[in-house]
């Protein structure tokens, strides 16, 4: 029995995750899975109405209930200084310590791409964003707030141990999935304090991998190499701010936000999915967000649970749906959430 918590948030979130919701149904009917499953408040509207962002009581029992969590999206312009979604969000992310962002870029069907591919391999990558360090900590402060002199400083924060684990799992990865290269994005030309720490623990660790090639490169000639050469990336590693801007290149590289999953984990202990898009005001309430990323997000879940049946079988029917043109707007369909939802679903259960 895998405990399955579902935190639908704001925006487009909900719309998603109730499609992801009736895909992960779908498995347990067609007995490819055991699931139970729990929905929780949390976003803007039950901040609005209740004061309250992540309670305590709902964090432990996320903490002490449940095999994984997916979460839709958080962010609301009516909570314009985003505290719900840092407490939500930021916090299940620090409070359970997930400190792999685990974020694959795959290109799924050729025409889904915005590059001009002829010459290329297929785009096929992952990205492990560290996700409890960095500039993401809080740590800093203002100084003479509103005067002529006011300071604002945000600290980075890279420590050993954090930059070794998130690294160390990159080259596992690697090595466990038939992968050449691991890749590290990196500024220490100009950060040398935080990414100087990064290059040397990266180097160190790679010593352990000698079959794997070890490659540094600075984030901005990566992020233009990722357009130019996309197929020589293998398995990318990096901090959390730098991570989490790679991870919208990535998305939009094998068709864009709609398309794109992820997995924040503490591995064997607590993992939380999610699409890597956010709540997208812009096209919230329209029917037209596309259910697919959250979707494949349930995928990776089913497969770190060990449902590896039901995860295949849940991305054999989104690119099922990718072939046959059930699609939203976002790639070229015209299609709606539920309905590409709903024939995906239906293509779980094999009806
Ligand atoms: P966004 O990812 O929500 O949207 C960026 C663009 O992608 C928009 O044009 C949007 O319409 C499109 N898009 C996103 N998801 C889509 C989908 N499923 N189908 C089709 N198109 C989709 O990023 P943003 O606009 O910068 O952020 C909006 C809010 O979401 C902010 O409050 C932000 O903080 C929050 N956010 C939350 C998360 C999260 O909860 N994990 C992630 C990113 C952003
Ligand atoms: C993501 C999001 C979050 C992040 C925001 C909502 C805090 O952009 O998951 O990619 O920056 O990590
Ligand atoms: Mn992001």
């Amino acid at each position: 029995m895998i405990r399955v918590a579902l935190i639908p948030g704001d925006g487009v979130g909900p719309e998603v995750v109730r499609e992801a919701e009736r895909v992960m149904s779908a498995c347990v009917a067609a007995g490819l899975a055991d699931l139970r499953i729990e929905t929780f408040p949390h976003g803007a509207e039950h901040y609005l109405g209740t004061g309250e962002t992540l309670s305590d009581e709902s964090f432990v029992r996320l903490r002490d209930e449940f095999d994984a969590i997916l979460l839709g999206a958080v962010g609301d312009s009516r909570v314009p200084d985003g505290r719900h979604a840092r407490d939500i969000l930021l916090g299940l992310r620090f409070r359970l310590d997930l400190y792999v962002n685990f974020r694959p870029a795959r290109l799924r069907l050729p025409e889904l791409s915005p590059l001009r591919l002829a010459d290329h391999r297929p785009i096929d990558f992952v990205i492990f964003r560290e996700n409890t360090e960095g500039l993401y900590t809080g740590a800093g402060r203002i100084e003479s707030e509103g005067e002529t002199g006011e300071r604002a400083v945000s600290e980075a924060i890279a420590t050993r141990t954090g930059v070794e684990r998130i690294v160390r799992r990159a080259f596992d990865y690697a090595r466990s999935n038939g992968r050449t290269r691991v890749t590290l994005g990196d500024k220490a030309n100009a950060v040398p304090h935080v990414y100087g720490l990064w290059r040397r623990v990266f180097s160190e660790v790679a010593t352990d991998y000698a079959e794997i090639e070890a490659d540094m490169q600075y984030v901005d000639a990566l992020a233009m190499q990722l357009v130019r050469i996309p197929d020589r990336f293998e398995v990318i590693v990096t901090s959390n701010l730098l991570g989490d801007i790679l991870s919208d290149l990535a998305a939009e590289l094998v068709g864009g936000m709609g398309l794109a999953p992820s997995a924040n984990v503490n591995p064997g202990r607590h993992a939380l999915y999610e699409p890597v898009h956010g709540s997208a005001p812009d096209i919230a309430g329209t029917g037209t967000a596309n259910p697919m990323a959250a979707i494949l997000s349930t995928a990776l879940l089913l497969r770190d649970a060990g449902a590896d049946e039901g995860a295949d079988r849940v991305e054999d029917a989104v690119d099922a749906a990718l072939e046959a043109g059930i699609r939203t707007p976002d790639i070229g369909g015209s299609f709606t959430t539920g309905q590409v939802g709903t024939w995906i679903a239906e293509r779980v259960a094999g009806d």
